[in-house]
Parts: C-alpha cells; structure tokens; sequence
C-alpha cells in the first residue's frame, strides 16, 4: 500500500484548467486500488498571503466544495484543513525548524522570487518549506504529487527528514515527488495558459449569464463566417476539445472547416457543452458552498482520520527527544 500526500493551497475558487489539469487526476488517483490518499488544503500556507480570516474561510470553502464536486470520496481519501491539526503541524514544524540551516531556506528559489516580487516578506514565507516538510512526513508519506515548481521544495522536505532521523532516530520515512512532467496546459480564452494572473480563466460554477459572457469574450480571429477555418489554431475549439465528447469533437471540426460556421455558433456549443459536462459539479459545488454544516461534515471524517495519525507520529517524535 503506498501512501500518496498533497496540499493544495486556499486560493479560492478552481477554474477549468484546475480542475482539468490538477483536480480530476488527483480524484482519479485517489481512487485506484492499493493507494492510500492524504489530500488537504494548505489554509496554515495560505496565511502567508491571506491576512483576512474571512476570505481565506471562503477560500478554503471554495476548494473543498471544488474537490467534493469534482468526485472526491472523503470516506475513502483522507480529506482534511491543514489548520485543524495545526498544533501537530506547527509543533512539528519548529522540531524541524532547529534542525534547518539558515542558507538552505535563503537560497529556495520561491522564498528568492516571493522576496523580490512581494511587499509583505515575512518569516512564514520564509519557513515555508519546514511546514510542508511536516505536512509531508507527519503523515509517513510515500509520494508527493506536485508541479514542477515544488520540486526544490520536496529536496529539502528529505534534507530535512534525514537530519532528524540522524540525529533522534529513524521515525520519518523519507517522501518522493512524482512530477507528472506531461500533464495537460489548459488554454486560457486568449490562447495563452489559463490562468488566474493572465485574466483569461473559465470559472465553469459562475452563474449561467456569467459564464456565458466569458465564453464569448473567448479571443477568435476575423475570419468571415461562410469563410472555412482551421480548428487547430482556434481557441474555442481548443477548449471545446477538452469538454466536448469525441462525436460532437468530430462534428464541429467538420463544421470549422466547411465554413458557413461561425465563432459565435462554436461558443454556443462550447457553453452548452460545459453546463452539460459540468451540471452535477456545479449543483454538488453550490450545495457545499451554501452549507457550511454539510461541508463541516465532510471535512471531520477526514480530520478525526488524519488525527490518529498525526498524533501517533507525534507521540513517537516526542519519545524520542524525550519531551514525553
Ligand atoms: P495554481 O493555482 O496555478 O498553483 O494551480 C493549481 C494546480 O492546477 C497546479 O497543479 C497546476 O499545475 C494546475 N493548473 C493551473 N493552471 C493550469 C492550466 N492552465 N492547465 C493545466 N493545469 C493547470
Ligand atoms: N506548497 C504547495 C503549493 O504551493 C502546497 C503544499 C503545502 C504542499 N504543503 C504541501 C504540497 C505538502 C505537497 C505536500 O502547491
């Protein structure tokens, strides 16, 4: 049985390519037979960026409503808030902290850029890595999906585990990254990688109208309408080509290149085609979004699980240097 972790930071709402690109893989993994799924949402990182308590709560809503929608199943992957542990998170973390060199954290690359790029430059940014390294290793971890940019972050999680299982004893297992280095880029609706800093994402849980205007702010060249064009370099039938099904995929490319078809027509098609892929994601994200107790619910049957095993790592850590 290998045991997979992640984090994933209370940035607020997912967008598609999210969803797409980070979200349904992970729920598809977690499902598989023979491993055993530790997903939680980082709001204790967040609190690096985030100082209003009441949107990094929204945040942390918006995420796990998005998770819940997306298939997640919290009676079979351990689905919990980072800050409901907090106290073996942190704890952890400053055993940890006092076994860190300085230079190793002053030199991460994201702790470099976030210095030279933030106003607000403080020491939980720059500890940063030491709490990830506990979230990791207080739960055995085996495997840490990530992004690529999180690479340098899991060197120095086994630096630092090493360090503690010389100097106090063998308790941590020593955690690997999987980077899955060809996963899908979802095109934003300018063409470039959707994203929340580019502006150009598509919020698939906006309301009907709302969503329906973003698609149409989608970015076509003027190709007249009885004109043919090519499906490949069109961004709406990028996009159409990751939520439509391969029969209706065929259709409109056929339709793009026999002209007497126009963009408006495909972004139609591409609106309709979201509302039907996503409709029950986007009734279970409302429902958990508009009942917090539902949500709370949820969430605790992944909290008192990830609990058992914090505090029995925990209970050995302490053993071990002797504070218990
Ligand atoms: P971010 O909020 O940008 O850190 O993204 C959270 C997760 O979604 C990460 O695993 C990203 O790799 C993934 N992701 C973000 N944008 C895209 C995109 N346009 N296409 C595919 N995956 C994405
Ligand atoms: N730093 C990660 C990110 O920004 C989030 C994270 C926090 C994490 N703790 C973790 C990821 C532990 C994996 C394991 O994406």
């Amino acid at each position: 049985m290998a045991r997979i972790l992640t984090g994933i930071q209370a940035t607020g709402r997912p967008h598609l390519g999210n969803l797409l690109g980070a979200i349904e893989p992970a729920v598809q993994l977690s499902a598989q037979p023979g491993n055993e799924s530790f997903l939680f949402i980082a709001d204790l990182h967040s609190l690096t960026a985030i100082k209003n308590p009441v949107e990094l709560e929204q945040n942390t809503r918006a995420v796990a409503s998005a998770w819940l929608a997306s298939g997640l199943d919290p009676e079979k992957t351990v689905f919990y808030r980072q800050s409901r542990l907090a106290h073996y998170h942190t704890e952890l973390t400053w055993y940890l902290s006092c076994l860190t060199p300085y230079p190793m954290l002053a030199n991460a690359h994201s702790f470099k850029d976030k210095a030279e790029r933030l106003s607000d430059v403080n020491a939980g940014l720059f500890t940063y890595p030491v709490l990830m390294t506990a979230d990791i290793i207080l739960y055995q971890a085996d495997y840490v999906p990530v992004g690529k940019d999180q690479k340098q972050h899991l060197e120095m999680a086994r630096d630092i585990t090493e360090s503690f299982n010389r100097v106090y004893g063998e308790v941590f297992k020593i955690p690997a990254e999987v980077i899955n280095e060809e996963v899908m880029t979802i095109p934003g609706t300018d063409g470039q990688k959707m994203s929340k800093s580019y502006n150009n994402y598509i919020d698939i849980f906006l309301p009907e109208n709302e969503l329906n205007k973003v698609i149409k702010k989608i970015v076509s060249d003027a190709t007249p309408l009885e004109e043919p064009k090519n499906p490949d370099t069109d961004n709406t039938f990028k996009i159409f080509s990751l939520v439509g099904t391969p029969e209706q995929v065929a259709e409109m490319r056929k339709n793009y290149l026999a002209g007497g078809y126009g963009y408006g027509h495909a972004k139609k098609e591409l609106y309709e085609a979201i509302l039907t892929r996503f409709s029950r994601h986007r009734e279970i994200y409302n429902y958990y979004f508009e009942n917090p107790e539902a949500l709370e619910k949820q969430l605790k049957i992944g909290e008192e699980k990830a609990e058992a095993v914090a505090r029995k790592t925990m209970e050995e850590v302490r053993k071990l240097m002797r504070f218990a």
